[in-house]
Formats: C-alpha cells, sequence, structure tokens
C-alpha cells in the first residue's frame, strides 16, 4: 500500500535507496571489494567471446539500455547495439550465435521483448535478461539472467525498476571489463565504492523534493519542454522527457545537447524551458555553450550540475545541484530530480499520476 505517500509513484521514487541495497545484496562485497554475479560467473566465456551484445527493450527499459551501451563499450571494449524490441523483430536483423542478446524489463511481460528475444534465440544468440518480475516470461525465456529486486512497482511510471535495472547493467559492465582485461584494479575498486554509497547519494538527492516542487510550479502551463543531455546523460535527457510526457501529458523531447543546432534549436523561446543536464566532466564547457546557446534565444535553462559548481548558475535560471558522484553514477542520481520534476507538475496539474490515460503498466501486446 502506499502508506504514507499520496501516490505509488512517489513512493517507489523514494523507495530507490532501499531498492539498490537490495539489488547489491549478495552481489557486492564491499570488504573485499568485489562483485559476485553468479549468472555472469557461470557463462563468463560466453560474454567474453561474444562478438557483440545487442540490447532489446521498450520504453524506461531501452533507456536503460542506451545508459549501458555508453558503459559497456567504455569499460568493457565490447561492441554494443540498443534495439527497440519492435523493431528488432520486424526489421530481419543479422543475429549470430556469437551474439549475447539482453532483455532488459521490468514486468517480463513485454510482448515486443519477449518477441525478439525468441527470434534471437531461434538464431542460436545466447540470452541474458535483466528483470524485475521474478519468474516472469521474459526471465523464464532467457538462458540466463539477473533479478533487479527493487521490489513491487505499481505506478505505470518506472522508476526504482529503472534505476535498479542500471544498477545491475553497471555491475555487468564492470564485472565484463574485469573479464576482458580492460580495467585496472584501482579503478575497479573506486567504481565498486562509490556504488557502495550510491543510496547514501539517492537519499541526499531526495531532500531537493521541496525545492523541485517549488520549481513545478512554475511549469504547470507549459505545453513544451526539452531536456538536452550529452555522453552518459543523453539517454537521461530522453527518460526524463519520457516521463514527464507520460504523467504530466506535456510534450516534451530528450536531446544530445549538441544535436540540437540541427534543428531542435529553431523551437527555442522563452516558452521552452530547457531542462540541462549539466552534471559532467567532460563535455562540461561543451554543455555550458549549449546553455548559453538556449539562453540566447531568450530560453528557460534548468540545470542540473554537481555540488559546488557554481559556474553552472551563471548559464541557468536555475540550479539543482546534486551530490558529486563518478560521471557514470551520477546519471541515476539526476534522473532522481528529473522523476520528482514529472511528478510534481504532473500532481500539480491533477493528472493521475499512477495510471496515466491510455497507458498500461505492462504491455502484452503488440
Ligand atoms: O516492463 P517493461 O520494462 O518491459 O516495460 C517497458 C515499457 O513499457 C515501460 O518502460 C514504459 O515505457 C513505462 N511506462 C515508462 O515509465
Amino acid at each position: 500500500e502506499k502508506g504514507d505517500f499520496d501516490h505509488f509513484m512517489l513512493k517507489e521514487i523514494y523507495e530507490q535507496p532501499a531498492a539498490i541495497q537490495n539489488c547489491l545484496r549478495g552481489r557486492l562485497n564491499v570488504e573485499d571489494l568485489n562483485l559476485d554475479l553468479r549468472a555472469v560467473r557461470e557463462n563468463l566465456d560466453t560474454f567474453k567471446n561474444a562478438s557483440r551484445i545487442i540490447i532489446v527493450s521498450c520504453g524506461t527499459s531501452w533507456h536503460a539500455g542506451l545508459v549501458a551501451e555508453y558503459w559497456i563499450e567504455a569499460m568493457a571494449g565490447i561492441p554494443v547495439e540498443v534495439e527497440y524490441a519492435s523493431e528488432f523483430r520486424y526489421r530481419q536483423p543479422v543475429i549470430k550465435p556469437t551474439d549475447v542478446v539482453i532483455a532488459i524489463s521490468q514486468s517480463g511481460e513485454t510482448a515486443d521483448t519477449l518477441a525478439a528475444m525468441e527470434l534471437a534465440k531461434s538464431k542460436g544468440a545466447f540470452i541474458f535478461s535483466i528483470c524485475n518480475v521474478v519468474g516472469s516470461s521474459i526471465s523464464r525465456e532467457a538462458h540466463a539472467g539477473m533479478y533487479t529486486h527493487a521490489g513491487p512497482e505499481i505506478g505505470v511510471a518506472s522508476t526504482k525498476a529503472f534505476t535498479t535495472q542500471l544498477i545491475c547493467l553497471y555491475m555487468l559492465s564492470l564485472e565484463l571489463a574485469r573479464a576482458n582485461n580492460e580495467m585496472e584494479d584501482f579503478t575497479y575498486w573506486n567504481n565498486l565504492s562509490e556504488l557502495a554509497v550510491l543510496d547514501k547519494a539517492i537519499e541526499q538527492v531526495l531532500s531537493l523534493n521541496d525545492e523541485v516542487k517549488e520549481l513545478a510550479r512554475d511549469y504547470t502551463e507549459s505545453t513544451n519542454f526539452m531536456y538536452l543531455g550529452r555522453g552518459y546523460n543523453f539517454p537521461i535527457a530522453l527518460e526524463g522527457a519520457l516521463k514527464l510526457k507520460e504523467i504530466s501529458y506535456i510534450h516534451a523531447e530528450g536531446y544530445p545537447a549538441a544535436e540540437m543546432k540541427h534543428g531542435p534549436i529553431a523551437l527555442i523561446d522563452e516558452n521552452m524551458p530547457c531542462m540541462v543536464l549539466a552534471n559532467c566532466g567532460a563535455g562540461r564547457d561543451k554543455i555550458i555553450s549549449n546553455m548559453q546557446e538556449i539562453r540566447a534565444r531568450k530560453g528557460e535553462v534548468i540545470a542540473i550540475a554537481f555540488e559546488g559548481d557554481t559556474e553552472i548558475a551563471e548559464s541557468a535560471s536555475h540550479v539543482l545541484y546534486i551530490p558529486k558522484t563518478n560521471e557514470m553514477l551520477s546519471t541515476i542520481v539526476a534522473n532522481t530530480i528529473l522523476q520528482l520534476l514529472a511528478y510534481h507538475i504532473s500532481v500539480l496539474k491533477g493528472c493521475d499520476v499512477d495510471q496515466p490515460r491510455n497507458l498500461a503498466k505492462s504491455v502484452t501486446v503488440e
């Protein structure tokens, strides 16, 4: 039940620190700083010999796949492709027995994802699932897999399931990096020690709830929204936009920030608020110039930045500061803010947060 919360979505947003702990339990050994992912360990040769990894999924789970593409390629050096399951299953894809296919699904019942994995299986690929619902069709159809252990997710908008999908994919990326000798001990330990305290960072960011709620008041009349991010944050921009449109019915688009000048910048005016994910390292200067481009066209910029990065405030009308974590994990921290923003705008607009119109929790028909 909802307990002290008005909606399941808010409850599930707040459950994220606990969901992360549950996802890490028995997998991350904090004392020795190592991982034990049984399903990966038992199939390590298959993963190591994979010519490529293909990720198939839909909606928010597809966004998790996009983040994983960046992580796996950067850390483990294995080529990754991410496909909408609905496209993959019908487009006569080239699938080889040396391919590893990862199906990501909260419900484990999404028809297109199931069909995509069945197709890949029939071509001899190894199928690995990342599901939340234990015993679900997708988890049973896979050769091996991991559960996200987020607990039941009732709100139609996926929140804690997405977060734990990313935790599983981060752990998987690190394991594959180690297996391929692509990561030094020191980096591996650093990445794991950050993972061990990620729940605390999420706790901290949840304390911004009132600030986000206040901010949400300014956007209840908005009819459009742009979300921009670079690198690891590009898929988070897509996810933030999806969350806003599905529960508040505001048209929102997510874009890689640098793509703006290839078209979307034409949309920028005082009626196009832009959420910019500026919690980045290498691309930070570039994202600042993107923010300035928006401001020069009277666009309003809300930015997410790391604590202490006060320079960001010079190019934004509002900055939400998140605790510093490594860039990869900061995607999860920043996304929590986007969940809260979508939630509060939806509530203020009087929308049905947990059961938005026209949507079902699991899409079991194509
Ligand atoms: O259960 P699945 O993860 O397979 O579901 C995929 C999508 O239907 C789902 O993520 C959908 O996009 C959510 N409503 C997003 O919040």
